[in-house]
């Protein structure tokens, strides 16, 4: 898809559709009121019998306004003034595409961009990207059908290249969580890494079965033992800063299909589990970008690769394992098996000199109990680190809240005969318990857990996005990186 700039004049300019906005005061923006001013005020009109109210998610499609070119108009509420974050902007332009998207359209004008800032208009320019690509991988007749062109008004061609590469690598991101787990097994998910690898510029390091067994990843190995697909893990590297400066370290759950294993998942629970390696695939989203933006910082990309499958040799409930760190895991849950993979690749990326470290994964249904399906959880062993992630995903409209880590939840995972066990006492606290077992595997570290069970995946629509793969936190996680020199020296005792 080509994203373009364009100073034409709003009604002469020659799109299948253009896109402007109105804001919940009713203020009009420049844009839409040249538009207005050249139809004979049609909008003005709108407003004013109440047919237009700019509330965010609102869509008005007018046909053939006289006077303009184009032959549709969309008008997209942005909501209230005051809430506009990148967030807000990439929300209006996802609803306006994704509507649109729903018809064949050759080039798309987006009209919006008068008085947001730069950042705004790259999260504008990233939700129209999303909003016009849905999940219909394998449908002969698409439900959404990408335009071939934008064209964004007045757009400061780097601005736009940057959010051209904001909206790629989400929906690189959300395609990889789309396709099934017999089209994304860790074999071509690994494939896939070395692929935009190499096109990009990333170093790439990938560890085959006799690699993670020659370096003891003893809980990630014994996950993969009941699946036919053999188990990877993926490092990424960027290097944008000098040699030496702190390392930005980013972790992914990557569980191609989660059966649940031994501890089988009834038949509703398997439906969403081919994204199960959301976690993997927003981190290899983050670091094509990264690397894209040519960020002048340090950034390690961590995967594990695995599929958690039943067989005659899979990893069963009573058994002990031996992490990479040396520690040892009782197992008294095989669909608890996240955490494992999780706990050695964590490893790994201490041992790669991990300044500070993010993992995130679609770890606990509890979760969604906890937060529901829109909002991460968030878990950490160092605050100040945990709030500058928390303020990332603010700015971009990414929700996440934080849940307590009391030592007394770490008591919960002691186990009898090993030094711990991969659940907690029953369910209470699910996504706690995940997270204090993770904790036991980042040595010093400051850390951040990222919980994306609920807005990584979709089983309903939003107005703004298709269901299925959300592609939720590239953003977050790039705004992260964007400010790494600044975070990476920040640590507790400062704030
Ligand atoms: N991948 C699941 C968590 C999940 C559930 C993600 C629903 C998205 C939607 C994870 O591996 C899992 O099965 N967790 C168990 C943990 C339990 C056995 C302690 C769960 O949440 O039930
Ligand atoms: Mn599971
Ligand atoms: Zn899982």
């Amino acid at each position: 898809m080509r994203v373009q700039p364009t100073e034409t004049d709003i009604p002469h300019i020659d799109a299948d559709a253009l896109v402007i906005g109105v804001d919940a005061a009713k203020n009009l923006s420049q844009e839409a009121r040249e538009l207005d001013d050249a139809a004979g005020e049609s909008i003005t009109r709108l407003i004013a019998r109440g047919e237009i109210l700019g509330k965010a998610d609102e869509l008005t499609l007018l046909y053939d306004l006289p006077g303009i070119k184009s032959p549709l108009v969309a008008v997209v509420g942005l909501g209230e003034p005051k809430q506009w974050g990148g967030g807000a902007a990439f929300r209006a332009a996802a609803v306006a595409a994704r509507r649109l998207a729903e018809k064949k359209r050759r080039r798309v004008a987006f009209c919006l961009g008068d008085g947001w800032t730069e950042r705004q208009v790259e999260n504008g320019i990233c939700g129209a990207l999303v909003g016009c690509h849905g999940q219909d991988l394998y449908r002969a007749e698409k439900n959404t059908q990408p335009f071939a062109e934008i064209l964004w008004h007045s757009g400061y061609p780097p601005v736009l290249a940057a959010g051209q590469i904001l909206g790629e690598t989400v929906n690189l991101t959300r395609q990889l969580v789309n396709e099934p787990a017999s089209r994304i097994d860790p074999e071509s998910f690994a494939a896939e890494a070395q692929k935009f690898a190499d096109e990009y510029g990333l170093g790439i390091e990938i560890w085959d079965e006799k690699r993670l067994e020659d370096e003891r990843c003893g809980a990630l190995l014994a996950v993969a033992r009941g699946s036919s697909q053999r188990p990877r893990l993926v490092i990424l590297s960027h290097q944008g800063g000098r040699p030496g400066d702190p390392v930005l370290a980013l972790a992914g759950k990557g569980v191609t299909f989660d059966s649940g294993g031994l501890c089988l998942k009834p038949s509703d629970g398997q439906k969403a589990m081919k994204g199960d390696m959301a976690g993997a695939a927003t981190v290899c989203g983050a670091m094509q970008a990264i690397a894209r933006l040519e960020l002048p910082v340090n950034v390690i990309g961590l995967v594990g690769l695995v599929e958690n499958m039943i067989s005659g040799d899979a990893y069963r409930v009573g058994d002990v394992l031996t992490a990479r760190n040396g520690k040892t895991i009782e197992v008294l849950n095989t669909d608890a098996e996240g955490r494992l993979v999780l706990a050695d690749v964590l490893d790994v990326a201490v041992e790669r000199g991990a300044h500070k470290l993010i993992d995130l994964a679609t770890l606990t249904g509890a979760c969604l109990v906890a937060l529901g399906t829109d909002v991460a959880g968030l878990m950490t062993n160092d605050q100040a680190w945990c709030d500058a992630v928390r303020r990332a995903s603010e700015q971009c409209g990414e929700a996440s809240w934080q849940l307590p880590m009391f030592p007394e939840f770490g008591e919960q995972i002691r186990s009898k005969v090993a030094d711990i066990k991969n659940v907690g006492e029953g369910r209470w606290a699910g996504t706690i318990t995940a997270a204090k077992f993770l904790e036991e595997f980042v040595g010093e570290k400051p850390w951040v857990h990222i919980d994306i069970a609920g807005p990584a995946f979709f089983e309903n629509p939003k107005p703004w996005l298709d269901a299925g793969g959300s592609g939720a936190f590239v953003r977050t996680l790039v705004e992260i990186a964007r400010h790494w020199p600044d975070l990476a020296e920040t640590d507790a005792a400062d704030v």
